[in-house]
């Protein structure tokens, strides 16, 4: 796939837009990114705020040939691709949280919003949104916030070239997505683990707590709780227990 770039200056949400072109016949590849939203949208029915011209915020079509279910390893796959731009970069001590968080320092720098329209049983299109903090300051940060997400600016002590950013990021995409196409989706879930911050540890969401065992082969999280039974989490909010 030969990804195609649009920048625009100021939308309401960049999925908005690549979902209007989805929907007038848009073939897949095509990134809508913008400087500024005015609503950006992040998982969980949250917003997603990002001061003007700092940051990479990208909606990317595709069209993918696989099961509706396997629709949450896009989102693993637009994580996974974050984490290999960061490297490639030269920034060190990328993770990645459940379901599609990716880390620096500990720190939550990228967030990904995959939405799919399914028509029966297949997909008729995927929209993955990126919002990736790459120039925004510590201080820029709302003060809640500042323990606990950050930015490729904050992280590496140096300002980066947005384009270069989202060239390279399409690029990483492009490249894992011609794999989905070669082989299918399986290597996602075992490539994203390689990177996973949460192994081992004790997590919790809602009244559910227990050992983060492993993935489904679909992406689902695993816990294992304390009488011993293992539960499957397929979305939602998983932090370490306190
Ligand atoms: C999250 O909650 O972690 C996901 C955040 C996703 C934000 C991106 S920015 C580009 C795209 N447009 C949106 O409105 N949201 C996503």
């Amino acid at each position: 796939m030969e990804p195609r770039l649009i920048v625009k200056n100021r939308v309401e949400s960049t999925q908005d837009e690549a979902r209007k072109l989805a929907l007038k016949g848009e073939p897949e590849g095509l990134a809508v990114m913008a400087l500024d939203q005015g609503q950006g949208r992040g998982r969980l029915g949250r917003s997603w705020v990002s001061p003007p011209g700092k940051n990479v915020a990208l909606s990317m079509l595709l069209r993918p040939e696989v099961p509706p279910g396997d629709a949450t390893l896009l989102g693993m796959l637009a994580s996974t691709a974050v984490a290999e731009t960061l490297e490639i970069l030269g920034l060190t001590g990328v993770r990645l949280k459940w379901p599609n968080d990716v880390l620096l320092d500990g720190r939550k720098v990228a967030g990904i919003l995959s939405e799919a329209r399914v028509n029966g049983s297949e997909i008729e299109f995927v929209i993955i949104g990126i919002g990736l903090n790459v120039n925004t300051a510590t201080e820029d940060f709302p003060p809640e916030l500042r323990q606990t997400v950050t930015s490729m600016a904050a992280s590496s002590g140096r300002e980066w070239d947005l384009n270069e950013v989202a060239g390279r990021l399409l690029e990483r995409i492009a490249a894992l997505y011609d794999r989905v196409g070669r082989e299918g989706c399986r290597f996602l879930v075992p490539q994203w683990e390689t990177r996973w911050l949460h192994r081992g540890h004790v997590l919790v969401r809602g009244d559910t707590k227990g050992t983060a065992v492993g993935l489904t082969e679909d992406g689902a999280l695993l816990l294992r709780t304390e009488e011993g039974s293992v539960v499957r989490i397929d979305s939602g909010e998983v932090n370490p227990a306190l």
